[in-house]
């Protein structure tokens, strides 16, 4: 096969955000990709004229916004159904709405369901997903084949916990049986699929975890090279309930330090109630922050102190926590880091809010930084692997359709962040590869 037709060529309003708040673009640009990865990345005249770099195949998304893949760093694939349910905060909320649907993934409800999460997530214009699934290996192992089958990248894990686990109605599961299952579902999917799938060992959080569990968790995550995703300081009742269970610790941030748990590999959700000593141990350890701020709106946790996190150095992206946050749409976990932001500038006028290019940079280079692949995914530079998302944004005009000559770089992003979701989504690409393409819209 000769070079060119292994290239394919991408021509679209090109609009990345290669650095925290600066937003790049090419208002008539194109991606050369060769096998999987970028090649050139530039203005369409320029490009489509350079000799010996001639594509056989130009997809034409001229009328369209490119961006990078979206990057989703928090998500729990057994609890969509139960979005958008009850109005208690966290503790009372999973024991009443999320723990019975976690435990129906018990059965072959878990097996059927994987696959059509993975169809919705496909949806969203997401490339890069982090997730949890419930506690039962084989609901886990299904998800996983789907998630494989799906072209999505994927770091995911099975639910750790033998605390309280599910209630009184599921057996609660012994540290050494949950740490097996884990190590052999590690065994078996860690780097599959070419590298796009991964494990993250993924104990719930403190209170549904003891010290055994927990340190086992954290030997297996550095033994296997794995991922390690837990639950950080997302509710006062929490800390609290923490505070009594782990006495010998100095705060919560310190029953992971201790158990070792806090590693460059290892993702916290949530992390809204930390002190200053918290957050530099935190930086000092290199793990990332996921923030979910529609989860923490919806279960009233509270708001995130962004410029604090982002002063003391933690790398930090985006993630929609589904249940606790309403959708899968990232487009609305954006809107959401700005919005909450803005309500806390109200009341704490020093408070900066976040631009929109600020936070399409949390939902993409900043996240694939906090992932280690900062210079693998998460913007438009040669030599990144191709992972892209199209979006229709006249779609998201009012009276749908006429695009607008005038709008600027800035107001695409805009447009798509405050009103952005699904029903723009045109297609999106994994190393290159169309993964999701819009259905064709309907003539009658
Ligand atoms: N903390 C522990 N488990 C969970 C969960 O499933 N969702 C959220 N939002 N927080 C948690
Ligand atoms: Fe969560």
């Amino acid at each position: 096969m000769s070079v060119e037709e292994r290239l394919l060529g991408i021509r679209g309003w090109l609009i990345d955000t290669p650095e925290y708040g600066r937003l790049r673009s090419w208002r008539d640009g194109a991606l050369v990709i060769e096998n999987g990865v970028i090649r050139e990345v530039g203005d369409y005249l320029y490009l489509s004229k350079k000799p010996r770099l001639q594509p056989v195949r130009w997809l034409d998304a001229g009328r369209f916004a490119v961006f990078p893949g979206l990057i989703d760093l928090h998500t729990h694939a057994a609890q969509y159904p139960a979005v958008a349910r009850g109005q208690s905060e966290l503790l009372p909320w999973l024991r009443q709405h999320i723990f019975p649907q976690e435990r129906e993934f018990a059965g072959p409800r878990g097996r059927r369901e994987a696959g059509a999460f993975f169809n919705e997530l496909l949806r969203q214009g997401t490339t890069t997903a982090v997730l949890y699934t419930a506690i039962y290996p084989d609901s886990c192992d299904a998800a996983f084949m789907a998630a494989a089958q799906s072209g999505l990248r994927v770091i995911m894990g099975k639910m750790m916990m033998d605390v309280g686990s599910y209630g009184s109605l599921q057996p609660t599961k012994i540290a050494s049986v949950s740490l097996h299952e884990t190590e052999q579902l590690c065994k078996r999917w860690h780097g599959a699929g070419d590298g796009l799938i991964e494990y993250a060992v993924s104990p719930r959080f403190a209170v549904a975890c003891s010290e055994k569990l927990l340190r086992g968790a954290a030997d297996l995550a550095a033994r296997s090279g794995a991922y390690l995703q837990t639950h950080l300081a997302e509710n006062l009742e929490e800390c609290e309930k923490v505070r009594h269970q782990f006495p010998w610790a100095r705060d919560y941030t310190d029953v992971y330090e201790k158990c070792g748990l806090l590693s460059p590999r290892t993702i916290l959700g949530h992390c809204l109630h930390l002190s200053d000593r918290e957050r530099e141990a935190l930086a000092a350890s290199g793990s990332s922050i996921a923030h979910c701020p529609t989860a923490n709106l919806f279960l009233r946790s509270g708001i995130l102190p962004l410029d604090e996190v982002r002063s003391a150095g933690i790398r930090l992206g985006l993630g929609s926590d589904v249940a606790a946050g309403p959708e899968l749409n990232l487009w609305q976990v954006m809107r959401s880091a700005i919005e909450s932001q803005k309500a806390r500038s109200f009341y704490q006028k020093h408070v900066p809010v976040p631009t929109p290019a600020e936070a399409l940079y949390l939902a993409t280079q900043g996240a694939a930084l906090a992932l280690g692949k900062g210079s693998r995914i998460g913007s438009f530079e040669p030599g990144k692997e191709a992972d892209l998302t199209v979006m229709d944004y006249s779609a998201l005009l009012p009276y749908h359709g006429s695009v607008r000559s005038d709008m600027s770089a800035e107001d695409v992003l805009s447009l798509c962040i405050y009103r952005g979701g699904p029903g723009a989504v045109m297609e999106t690409f994994v190393r290159g590869r169309s993964i999701y393409r819009a259905p064709e819209p309907e003539l009658f």
